[in-house]
């Protein structure tokens, strides 16, 4: 029997298509930048992004490490969201291989960070303080509902940030599910920000790789940060091939993704014994709770295990379910009547 994995977007298996692509792909060694696909796929995001260049790298982990890398020199701080991946789950490795200092401001429910906050937060020239040099945000944010952040609170950030001689880095590891929830562009969100970072392995079903846009200037040191990581690849083409065979074709599966991530919502506020409040839903994440005695957390957890239903629980007591192209509207209809009938 399947299993309707809603952990998280990150279980996606990659399509025919994909196989297909990976299996024809021309390839060549990457470090030398001689792999005719991943220059491809380099030249298509730097484009779609409006930034000058592009950079493979393996994970979306990486990729905003070596941003942080290349924007902030030992010893700086970066302002970021407490709730953020980066701070979170990254396991620390911007303090452990970069020395940075992380600077955590409060994320608001709908991922943002506070606009006086952040302004309070830039240190003034003083020996005792570290130097500011990075404001990163999350976009979509996966923490807080999978909340998109608007091009003008984005923008916002990114006056401050000139004002006071710092970057701005986007955590886009779902960044369309924000293009799409916010019916924009990727260069029209990101008009304003130094780099960004998107993965191919969430909603886009690839089954490596996340890519970073930035200057050329940018891009140069990327590079060779990502050597240094041992990020650097050789015949990294059968990755590239997979990121270019959707990068056209985004919209129809993440639209979907978010369709069912609303009607899920929807069930869910209508089944007693759990709660959420669906009108949060903005993309394909979405975060729910018991509302009742009569079960435990686990125990329900548990019990949609055995019926092959899989989510996330917190310790916060809140349950994390996530759409993607794994799960169709069968797949959402019988979640629904499996919490139904545990819950009757
Ligand atoms: C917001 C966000 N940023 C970064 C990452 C890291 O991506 P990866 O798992 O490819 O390292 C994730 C992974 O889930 C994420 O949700």
């Amino acid at each position: 029997m399947k299993a309707i994995d809603l952990r998280s977007d990150t279980v996606t298996l990659p399509s025919d298509e994909i196989r297909q692509a990976i299996f024809d792909a021309q390839l060549g060694d990457d470090v030398f930048q001689e792999d005719s696909t991943v220059n491809l796929l380099e030249e298509k995001a730097a484009k779609l992004s409006g930034k000058e260049e592009a950079l493979l790298v393996p994970s979306g982990t990486m990729g905003n490490l070596v941003s942080f890398l290349v924007h902030c020199p030992r010893g700086s701080e970066a302002i970021l969201g407490d709730r953020s991946h980066t701070f979170t789950y990254e396991a620390g490795g911007i303090s452990a291989f970069g020395g940075i200092h992380s600077h955590q401001l409060r994320n608001e429910a709908d991922g943002t960070i506070d606009i006086q906050a952040i302004k309070d937060a830039i240190r003034y020239d003083n020996i005792h303080f570290p130097k500011t040099a990075l404001i990163s945000l999350e976009n979509t944010h996966n923490k807080c509902f999978g909340y998109p952040l608007s091009k003008d609170y984005i923008d916002e950030v990114s006056v401050i940030a000139r004002e006071n001689n710092l970057k701005l880095h986007v955590d886009g590891a779902r960044i369309f599910n924000a293009t799409i929830a916010l019916n924009t562009s990727l260069s029209s969100l990101v008009e304003n920000v130094d780099s960004i970072t998107f993965c191919l392995s969430k909603g886009l079903a690839c089954p490596i790789g996340s890519i970073i846009c930035g200057s050329k200037d940018f891009i140069y040191e990327a590079r060779r940060i990502r050597k240094a990581l041992g990020g650097g690849m050789r015949q990294a083409g059968i990755i590239a091939a997979a990121g270019l065979s959707v990068l056209d074709n985004i919209d129809t599966q993440i639209s979907k993704d978010h369709q069912n991530a609303k009607v899920l919502a929807e069930g869910i506020e209508s089944i007693k014994g759990l709660k959420i409040d669906s009108n949060k839903v903005k993309s394909n994440i979405l975060y729910c709770r018991l509302d009742t005695d009569v079960i435990g957390e686990d125990e329900f957890l548990n019990l949609c295990k055995k019926e092959n239903i899989l989510f996330f629980k917190y310790p916060s007591g809140d349950y994390r379910l996530v759409t993607h192209s794994g799960i169709n509207e069968d797949d959402i209809k019988l979640t629904l009547s499996t919490f139904e009938k545990i819950l009757s």
